[in-house]
């Protein structure tokens, strides 16, 4: 049985003005699911949830170096120090933002894996690749790429955020979905074994809002997502981790 993940990618969003909203997460009965929250590097290192034990807490980045002269980066060994337990990785905003490629992506994860941190890679294709009909070639070529040779599939996570679906209020059908995430399934199945694969959480992310929530957990292959903007707020990121548990 696949475990079942929330989580919610807070983004360059957390200011102390903000802490009420995470406090408000942590202090809530204990889900049905894992509930993960990946924070900004400033908000990790408060430590602000682990404390509370309810809720993981993620980085949303690190380096595929342990340390060095990499002056506004994060390894991977800071944020276990700062009590995380997983780090977004290749998430589109950075593949756009600072040009990180598939094999950036895998350097990173292996660099995660290796400091023992869950690796969430994230992976999805743009507008112009879905109506152009590439998904299927564009996501199983991310997934070769981004998810290095020898990695732990019991330290990894796959998350399937078509970049047009994030932050638009837009989502795929069901039906284009749990086609992505089938075949995603598949892929992890041909590179780990049938077994392994179905130990990975394949989360979808974009858009997901309480609303949409249930319907998207019932589709095959979903074990969770990965919530941007609905995750900012208690009521509406509990809504969603409801609906998953
Ligand atoms: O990493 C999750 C994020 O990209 C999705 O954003 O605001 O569409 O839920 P949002």
């Amino acid at each position: 049985m696949t475990r079942k993940l929330a989580a919610g990618n807070w983004k360059m969003h957390g200011l102390k003005a903000d802490l009420a909203e995470l406090a408000a997460i942590c202090a809530a009965p204990q889900p049905g699911c894992d509930v993960l929250l990946c924070l900004p590097a400033t908000l990790v290192h408060r430590g602000v949830c682990a404390a509370e034990g309810r809720i993981a807490i993620g980085g949303q980045d690190c380096h595929a170096a342990p340390q060095g002269a990499h002056t506004g980066d994060i390894s991977a060994a800071m944020l276990v120090d700062a009590g995380a337990s997983h780090v977004i990785l290749g998430h589109s905003e950075r593949r756009a933002d600072h040009a990180e490629t598939d094999a950036m992506v895998a350097e990173k994860a292996r660099a995660a894996q290796a400091a023992g941190l869950m690796a969430i890679v994230c992976l999805g294709e743009t507008l112009a690749e879905r109506e152009a009909g590439h998904t299927l070639a564009v996501v199983g070529r991310q997934l070769a790429a981004s998810v290095p040779e020898g990695a732990d599939p019991a330290r990894l996570v796959v998350a399937y955020e078509p970049v047009w679906a994030i932050g638009s209020g837009r989502t795929p059908t069901e039906a284009q979905i749990a086609e992505v995430h089938s075949a995603l399934r598949e892929g992890l199945a041909r590179r780990f074994g049938t077994g392994a694969a179905e130990q990975v959480p394949l989360l979808y992310g974009g858009s997901v809002k309480p609303a949409n929530a249930a319907a998207i957990f019932a589709l095959p292959h979903v074990d969770g997502a990965l919530v941007g903007g609905a995750s900012l707020k208690a009521a509406d990121f509990l809504a969603i981790v409801a609906a998953l548990g």
